[in-house]
């Protein structure tokens, strides 16, 4: 195989090295086009062709439906570990030991307490207010509760940073919650896990006794994990990019946040619901929706159908499938929008359109139906998302930052006016 491209501009050839990764990805490395062709640079909106960075963390190949933290499969990591294994390893590299995970949890508890003054900010939300805004400004403003800059030499210092926000933002997101359903705000149970605590943060009435579900737990554990990384989505690179100015952790990760909010991008889980809740509207006829999903004349698409990368099949939806499917047996939910949930799966797995196209149930699709069972409104989907992902981002930053990576500065190509004089206000 070669190991240079060549390119031709104006009759003069210019020769790039070709860059192979791990997997055999292979990538053209024009870190030096516009030195030696005069400025000459590359247009790629969306960045669809363009490797932003080497990364050693995520390996995704939408093809195959292969989805792999740090080289271990998601299946297997899904089954086997827990999410804060799973933290630990996309962050520092390595699954942890007994020693190295007690002591990560340990130290996790030790920093889980949120300054009450906090809560004056979060006071100061109306109750109508979006949580994914609310949990990305509680985010950035952890910053001036911690104020310590993070010397990214001291892999202690990081290691704190890092500590820190593992701790604090799932105190934020449940108080997002309780906060838009008018409950009192809570802390955690340090006699609980990583996925438990969040749970009953979430869920714990201020009367009567919490009982933890096994079965929630575990559904919330499979979830987050499967949503912990997906190598540089747009989140991600927002991450990356604020942080390769050397902003710090917390406030890269609230721009993270504020990129996932958007409806292109973490909002899909939402948009099932949604298109669910129209249907029952509509009469509940799944049928005709599937009518109107194959019509090319209608708009209309099967949300939580399909997806932009994996082509085959989502590694995620096979995984927490069955996860939908035992929560809704253990919880015993008794819920019309969820029978069309199951009506619509049906219905499209076997029919030739989707079957011929290869659109199977997306994550996105599971994963609406699980919060739905859990009672989780619509509008904290996307934080659940925002805190399964948040190892990744944490893991992603780390990188950038040890890998001392430049400032992102993307170029352009200028379209706009040529040079003209400056016209006064009477002349114009
Ligand atoms: N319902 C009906 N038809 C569909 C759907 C769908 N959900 N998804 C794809 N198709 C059709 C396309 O119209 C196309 O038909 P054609 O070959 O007759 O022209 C064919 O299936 C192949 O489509 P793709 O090129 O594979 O899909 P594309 O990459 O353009 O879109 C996308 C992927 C946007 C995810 C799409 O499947 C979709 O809109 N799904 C519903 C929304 C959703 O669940 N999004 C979350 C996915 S997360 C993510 O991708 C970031």
């Amino acid at each position: 195989m070669s190991k240079t491209a060549t390119l031709q501009i104006d009759g003069k050839s210019y020769e790039f090295p070709l860059v192979t990764g791990t997997e055999k990805e292979r990538a053209i490395d024009i870190k030096t086009l516009r030195g030696v062709t005069g400025g000459v640079t590359t247009i790629d909106p969306g960045y669809k062709n363009t490797g932003s960075c080497e990364s050693a963390i995520t390996f995704l190949n939408g093809e195959e439906g292969i989805l792999r933290y740090r080289g271990y499969a998601i299946e297997e990591l899904a089954e086997k570990a827990d999410f804060l294994e799973v933290a630990y390893l996309l962050i520092f590299g390595e699954l942890p030991t007994k020693h190295e995970l007690d002591k990560f949890h340990a130290d996790i508890k030790a920093q889980s307490h949120v300054d009450e003054d906090v809560k004056k900010i979060l006071d100061g939300f109306p109750k109508s207010a979006h949580p994914m805004g609310v949990l990305s400004s509680l985010t950035s403003a952890l910053v001036a509760f911690n104020p310590s800059s993070v010397n990214v030499d001291s892999e202690e210092e990081m290691y704190n940073a890092i500590v820190r926000l593992m701790a604090k933002f799932p105190v934020l997101t449940a108080w997002a919650y309780r906060k838009r359903v008018g409950l009192p705000l809570d802390y955690g149970d340090d006699s609980l896990g990583y996925v438990d605590n969040f749970v009953k943060m979430m869920f714990k009435k201020p009367s009567g006794d919490y009982n933890s579900n096994k079965t929630i737990v575990e559904a919330m554990d499979k979830l987050l994990i499967l949503h912990a990384d997906h190598e540089q989505n747009c989140s991600t690179s927002t991450v990356r990019m604020v942080g390769s100015s050397h902003a710090g952790l917390f406030v890269s990760i609230s721009a993270g946040i504020a990129a996932l909010w958007g409806p292109l991008h973490g909002g899909a889980n939402q948009a099932v619901i949604e298109m669910l809740e129209a249907i029952k509207e509509d009469g509940g006829d799944t049928h005709k929706f599937m009518q109107k999903a194959k019509d090319k004349e209608d708009p209309f698409r099967l949300m939580g159908f399909g997806h932009r990368v994996y082509k085959n099949f989502d590694p995620r939806a096979k995984i927490i499938k069955k996860s939908a499917d035992d929560v809704l047996e253990a919880l015993g939910v008794d819920d019309p929008v969820l029978d069309i949930a199951k009506d619509l799966e049906k219905e499209a797995l076997s029919d030739n359109y989707f079957v011929d196209r290869k659109l199977y149930p997306n994550v996105d699709f599971y994963s609406g139906i699980i919060y739905r069972a859990m009672g989780i409104p619509v509008e904290m989907f996307t934080p659940m998302f925002a805190l399964g992902r948040l190892p990744g981002w944490i893991a992603q930053w780390r990188e950038m930052r040890l890998r001392k990576e430049p400032i992102g500065r993307p170029r352009q190509v200028y379209i706009g006016e040529n040079l003209r004089p400056f016209k006064s206000v009477e002349n114009r």
